[in-house]
């Protein structure tokens, strides 16, 4: 809840907190008279008693309407966000390289990044459930101009029942989540692996699952792509069309498609990133 732009009260734990953002500080709320004058002043800016009174004086609250240029979202949670990383970026924005060098390097000495949650990967999974994909064939690629790509590119909505081969499937999964770039030598991103598409922090938290309908040579099934050995890994069985468009929220036009990509986010991999932030 909000309390002005920059403060929110939050509960972690059933225990409310309040969170000044600019000021990079919280504080657990013990006191049940204050938080209710807190949440009067949520409602009502106006409201005024003794509990808020001091923290107006101390311009922990305010009235005044949040900077336009910090409101740029139209939604106060991503204003929010975004106001907090534009403190950050304001505290280190003057430093010189070498300072803002040494702000990192002093960073990671004193509260090293706990260690990184690992990728999910075919050894989680039993063997019986892993599905080694053929190679990629990227020589077709080589015969496609670029421009010949974007022309073609556009959304289909339509589709006859339809039926994909299994080295085309292959092909697109190692093109998009695969270890593509993975060399002997190429060590940088260790444990993790470059894709073709950029990653925050190299942190690669969107995963690919794929339902596969009609993929000639596999069985129907919700699979998770594991990209660095190129594998699918069996989840479990495929929904029917119907419940795939339920899950579309009523989108029935995905019927007869032959099988669908899911970009799931790892949400513990994605606030790594977050905490890659703070350590600035
Ligand atoms: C993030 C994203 C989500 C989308 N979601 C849907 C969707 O739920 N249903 C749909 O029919 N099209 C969806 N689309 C496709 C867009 O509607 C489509 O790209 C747009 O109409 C432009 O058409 P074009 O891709 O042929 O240029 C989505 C596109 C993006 C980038």
């Amino acid at each position: 809840m909000f309390l002005s732009e920059d403060v929110v009260i939050y509960f972690r734990g059933g225990v409310p907190h309040l969170l000044h953002v600019s000021n990079k500080m919280e504080y657990e709320i013990t006191d049940v008279a204050l938080l209710e004058s807190l949440l009067q002043y949520a409602k009502d800016p106006l409201w005024r008693d003794e509990h808020c009174e001091p923290l107006l004086e101390a311009g922990v609250l305010h009235d005044k309407e949040p900077d336009s240029a910090l409101k740029c979202f139209d939604n106060p949670l991503t204003d929010f966000f975004h106001q907090a990383n534009q403190d950050l970026l304001l505290a280190i924005s003057n430093l010189s390289k070498k300072e803002f060098a040494q702000v990192y390097l002093d960073k990671q000495a004193s509260e090293p990044l706990p260690p990184l949650p690992p990728l999910l990967s075919m050894q989680d999974f039993t063997p019986d459930t892993i599905f080694h994909l053929p190679s990629p064939e990227l020589g077709q690629l080589d015969t496609v101009s670029f421009l010949h790509v974007l022309r073609s590119r556009h959304a289909v909505r339509e589709f006859t029942p339809h039926s994909t081969s299994l080295q085309d499937l292959s092909s697109l999964l190692f093109c998009v989540f695969g270890g593509f770039h993975r060399t002997e030598d190429e060590q940088e991103c260790a444990p993790f692996f470059r894709r073709t598409s950029a990653s925050a922090g190299a942190l690669q938290c969107v995963q690919a699952y794929i339902v596969a309908f009609s993929v000639q040579d596999l069985e129907a099934g919700v699979y998770y792509y594991d990209g660095l050995n190129h594998v699918l890994c069996k989840q479990g069985i495929a929904p029917s069309h119907t419940e795939l468009a339920k899950m579309l929220s009523g989108q029935f036009f995905a019927e007869n498609c032959s099988f669908g990509i899911f970009l799931v986010v790892d949400v513990q991999r994605f606030f790594m990133e977050i905490h890659h932030c703070e350590e600035l």
